[in-house]
């Protein structure tokens, strides 16, 4: 049996439907498993909250487990009870960062990945880059007519498809060939964010323009949803970014035998979210 956690997310739901199509065992966990679509074998599994995790780990025996650092030594404990031979934690490449241990959003990934050191069950990671889902958050602005406020139009990521991480994280729960590495995933082109909003156009058909604001103007405009301190982190790491593009892996190539789908096929899959 193998347990999904963090099981709303885009990349454990992608996972889900691998695994099961393959017909293998599956349980999802999540903090909300109500939440889940009818038929899933769900349960409740909050990464905070160690009362959950005997009986989401009951006949675990592989963990697809989401980055949260907070009970990880009472979540290996629980796991290594109920005989889990295998967690693929889902970290980042932020992690790979020099300033990654003042970097909030950095950390939390590194100190999950500390929390599993000394796991003494098989430990995979991977590491992804910037999610082309993070462009999801242009959506409000583009479906409005409104430019997207961005304070470094010019800094490089290389956005990767949750379904390419899913594939990943599919691979490392179902071959035993890469089990137990740590893997660094990108998309597989880095591109300027001002790229990004311009191909944005191109696939959506609906023009999105951008507006060069300053730092502290966006973390205003986002002061709602994203915390001080982690936009913060955010914008120190685009700083770095600005004008350099990210380096480019094949590690997607290598788990998955196809390489990682380009940023315009997760604007395809996505297009609906851009459209009023
Ligand atoms: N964004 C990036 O650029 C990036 C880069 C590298 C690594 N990552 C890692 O990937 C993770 C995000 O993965 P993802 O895209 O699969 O996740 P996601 O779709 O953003 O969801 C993240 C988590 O939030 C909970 N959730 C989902 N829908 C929710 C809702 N409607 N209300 C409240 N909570 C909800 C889910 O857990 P429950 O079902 O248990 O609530 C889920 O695991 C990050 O947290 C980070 O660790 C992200």
């Amino acid at each position: 049996m193998i347990l999904i956690t963090g099981g709303r997310g885009a990349v454990a739901t992608n996972l889900s439907s691998l695994l099961r199509a393959d017909g293998y065992a599956v349980r999802i966990g999540s903090q909300r498993p109500e939440q889940l679509p009818t038929g899933v074998p769900a349960v409740a599994c909050d990464l905070r909250d160690p009362a959950t995790f005997a009986a989401a780990l009951d006949g675990v025996t592989s963990v697809f487990l989401y980055a949260e650092p907070e009970c990880s030594t009472e979540f290996v404990s629980a796991a290594t009870k109920a005989g889990v031979d295998h967690i693929v934690l889902l970290s980042s490449s932020a992690v790979l960062d020099p300033a990654a241990v003042t970097n909030p959003v950095a950390k939390s990934h590194l100190d999950a990945e500390l929390g599993l050191a000394d796991a003494p069950m098989t430990v995979s990671v991977l590491r992804p880059g910037a999610f082309a889902s993070n462009a999801r958050g242009w959506s409000f602005a583009i479906k409005a007519d409104r430019p997207v406020s961005l304070p470094y139009p010019n800094a490089y990521t290389d956005p990767i498809h949750e379904r390419d991480v899913a594939e990943c994280a599919h691979a490392l729960l179902t071959k035993p060939d890469h089990r137990g590495g740590v893997y660094t995933l990108t998309g597989p082109q880095t591109l300027t964010f001002t790229a990004q909003i311009e191909l944005v156009t191109e696939v959506i058909g609906r023009t999105a323009t951008i507006a060069h604001v300053t730092p502290d103007a966006w973390k205003q405009e986002m002061a709602e949803f994203i915390p001080a301190r982690y936009a913060d982190g955010l914008l120190d790491y685009w700083r770095r970014c600005d004008g350099v593009p990210t380096p480019i892996t094949d590690t997607v190539t290598t788990l998955t035998s196809h390489p990682a789908r380009a940023f315009t096929t997760w604007l395809e899959d996505h297009a609906p979210e851009f459209s009023a």
